[in-house]
């Protein structure tokens, strides 16, 4: 199944540890308030259970999806909403949960979009960052790690639909 893979880029080990110490920082920040987790669907979602199994403040999840690459390796540059999140997040500490930033044009979109529902606070967590392709500006508060400019799966991300369930993230032989 792993035939496409070049190499792992991050193991099982370093992620698990990573996303243990992003949920420590959060549950400091927030100081033992509750706190709601917005999944990016589909491929925050092995992410988010990870990191809210290793939370011990009240957390709740709830998700959002929207266009995304399709089976292609660039981004279209279209954000368009495909599934609205199921409760109201007025007064509520959000915290949107990524997958990946690339161009950062999806999680433009989704900050203004939740921003305009008046949260109490609003964070953006992401597992992985690829600063060099960012074409608008995105506070990251939360960032797993920062990577190269090479096409990824694994560990919930997908090529063409494949690999989200690899516990390790590989780069993808794209030539
Ligand atoms: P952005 O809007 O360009 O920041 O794109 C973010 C989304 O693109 C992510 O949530 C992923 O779904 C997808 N994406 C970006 N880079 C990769 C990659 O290397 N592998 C798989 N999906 C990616
Ligand atoms: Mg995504």
């Amino acid at each position: 199944m792993s035939g496409l893979i070049e190499k792992a880029l991050l193991t099982e080990e370093q992620i698990q540890t990573r996303v243990k110490e992003l949920a420590e920082e959060i549950e400091r920040d927030f100081n033992g308030e509750d706190v709601l987790l917005v999944g990016i669907l589909k491929g925050a979602v092995v992410f988010v259970s990870d990191l809210m199994r290793n939370m011990k403040i009240n957390v709740s999840i709830d998700f959002m999806a929207v266009s995304s690459y399709g089976n292609s390796t660039t981004s279209s540059g279209v954000v368009k909403l495909i599934k609205d999140l199921d409760t109201d997040i007025k007064n509520k500490n959000v915290i949107i949960v990524e997958d990946i930033i690339d161009s950062g044009l999806t999680l433009n979109y989704l900050q203004k979009n939740l921003r305009d529902r008046s949260p109490k606070a609003l964070k953006i967590c992401t597992l992985l960052d690829k600063p060099e392709r960012r074409k608008c500006d995105i506070p990251v508060d939360y960032c797993g790690f920062e990577i190269p400019d090479k096409f990824i799966v694994g560990y919930g991300i997908d090529y063409a639909e494949k690999y989200r369930q690899l516990p390790y993230i590989g780069i993808v032989e794209t030539k």
